[in-house]
């Protein structure tokens, strides 16, 4: 059986590394696509996909431990070109028969001069010195038969490998980084100069591609999207549109969940679209039925539930002939697909919109036209389907909304503290010219004691977030000036009753998560 999609293809076999989803977004950026698969895909699969070329990511493992995730070593032989990075390089050099060790000069961590074989077709067009991330603290001290090393560090003598003939190649740097400023030169000379691509992927195919696959899915029928207004479901919105023009019925559900003037503010952005717009209001019921509840998780599944309720409910009065509409449309991206664990990876959180539909619901068929696509991609499609800049660089909000934010049990009373604190820094913010990827505020669970006037007060304490990120699976804490978050502290205390201290969160993700819960 050959696979379905029309593009060449390049596999990025995942085992572990924090960097997949960039070295995938890398990979399609130069112009060919990719997808993430398990490290642990079977042969067959691998085969029946007939990709150009297979990349190995990283991973935190040591490849001479029992247990840790390795590839069948029979992929080494299929004749498809390999590129193996960091873990993925120890990996290739272990499988076929190369030995790999502890560092014994101390682990290499951060931008390293690295030197490298610019004869060699996976080096064409660099310079001789070259700076790289690397991150390790095991290394290739035994080369596999037929591999030469074609770069090396001061610590590290086989920082890349390469069997010409049999087009296997490791690097031990991560290519795919920022750090590494020449990398996607390596991405790329392995993708044309070894993997002979095309370059046959371009974002304009895509949407013709997108359009005719939805018309093919639903033909006649009538399709309810789920949209939230934020940047995903709303170029899901667009897409569809174009799809299926008026038989498309965006239903978006004010679940009490939302920021300040929101729920305005979405239904004045779809008002002129051509499409039927319809605004649910059932705080109620969503307060309702998140009572008491205060772990993460349950929060989430309590929301998704709640939502394919409406949705089922809107179906039935939309449906015809005492039939309820069977379509539902979701603006699912391929990072939601992976962080649910679609890709073999561990589920760090539930994107309500994956994993945690029902399986009793109402809908026969779910259209999730992008569900292929990075963060970028959909930003660059929503451009192209006409859609304002306000629309495509707003912020990614979580579907559970403020539920996510609002740390602890959920009550009106804390929910109104936080849509008003997070008003405050989001304006503040707002001030900047180079915005930070996501910003918002928190409301722990956490009171403490402050003083008002001459009275002591014991109030919530607002963590205040801003992250820098480009793929949303990882980020840095976003340098915000001290002016900025003192005068947002101070408007916030000021200004809004219930809150007696403000904290800026500093972390990056990993190890934390962008969202608290
Ligand atoms: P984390 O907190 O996992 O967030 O670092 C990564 C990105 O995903 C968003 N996020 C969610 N989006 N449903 C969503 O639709 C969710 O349950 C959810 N949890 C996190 C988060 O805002 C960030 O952009």
């Amino acid at each position: 059986m050959s696979r379905q999609d029309p593009h060449q293809l390049v596999l990025v076999l995942d085992f572990g590394g924090q960097y997949k989803e960039l070295i995938a977004r890398r990979v399609r950026e130069c112009g060919v696509y990719s997808r993430i698969l398990p490290g642990n895909t079977p042969l067959e699969e691998i085969s029946r996909l007939q990709p150009i070329g297979v990349i190995l990511t990283g991973g935190p493992n040591s490849v001479y431990k029992e247990g840790v995730p390795r590839c069948d070593p029979g992929l080494f032989d299929l004749g498809l070109p390999v590129l193996g990075i960091c873990y993925g390089h120890q990996l290739l050099a272990y499988s076929c028969g190369g030995r790999v060790e502890a560092c014994t000069a101390g682990s290499e961590y951060g931008p390293t001069k690295v030197e490298l074989d610019t004869e060699n077709l996976l080096f064409h067009g660099l310079t001789y010195t070259q700076t790289v991330l690397m991150s390790h603290t095991d290394y290739v001290s035994v080369l596999p038969p037929g591999f030469r090393a074609i770069a090396a560090t001061e610590a590290c003598p086989a920082a890349a490998i390469a069997d010409d003939s049999r087009r296997l190649y490791g690097v031990q740097f991560h290519p795919e980084a920022e750090t590494s400023p020449n990398g996607t030169a390596v991405i790329r000379n392995f993708l044309f100069n070894i993997c002979s691509a095309d370059g046959d992927y371009r974002l304009e195919d895509v949407e013709q591609r997108l359009i005719a696959d939805i018309r093919q899915q639903v033909g006649d029928d009538e399709v309810l999207l789920a949209l939230s207004g934020g940047v995903d479901s709303s170029v899901c919105a667009a897409l569809l549109s174009r799809a299926v023009g008026r038989k498309l019925h965006c239903v978006f559900v004010d679940h009490g969940l939302l920021r300040l003037d929101e729920p305005e503010q979405v239904a004045a952005a779809f008002s002129g679209m051509e499409l039927d717009f319809i605004k649910v209001d059932a705080a109620d019921r969503f307060l309702q039925a998140l009572r008491g509840v205060t772990e993460p998780e349950r929060k989430r599944k309590i929301i998704g539930e709640e939502f394919i309720r409406v949705f089922e409910q809107e179906a039935r009065r939309l449906g015809q002939g005492g039939s309820s509409l069977k379509w539902l449309a979701q603006g699912t991206i391929y990072a939601d697909v992976i962080e649910s664990g679609g890709s073999g990876s561990a589920t760090i959180k539930s994107h309500h919109n994956v994993g945690g539909l029902p399986a009793d619901m109402d809908f026969s068929g779910l259209v999730e036209p992008l569900r292929g696509l990075f963060k970028d991609e959909v930003r660059q499609l929503g451009r192209r389907l006409g859609l304002s800049e306000a629309l495509v660089s707003r912020q990614p909000f979580p579907g559970p909304g403020l539920a996510v934010r609002c740390l602890g049990e959920i009550t009106r009373e804390k929910l109104d503290i936080l849509r008003r604190a997070d008003a405050v820094f989001r304006s503040e913010v707002e001030t900047m010219r180079n915005r930070p990827d996501q910003y918002f505020a928190v409301l722990t669970d956490t009171r403490s004691v402050g003083v008002v006037g001459d009275f002591r007060s014991y109030g919530y304490t607002v963590a205040l977030r801003a992250v820098r990120t480009t793929d949303f699976m990882t980020c840095e804490c976003a340098e915000l000036s001290y002016r900025l978050l003192n005068r947002a502290a101070a408007r916030i205390v000021n200004s809004v009753p219930g809150v007696s201290r403000v904290v800026y969160d500093i972390t990056g993700k990993p190890p934390a998560t962008i969202e608290w819960e």
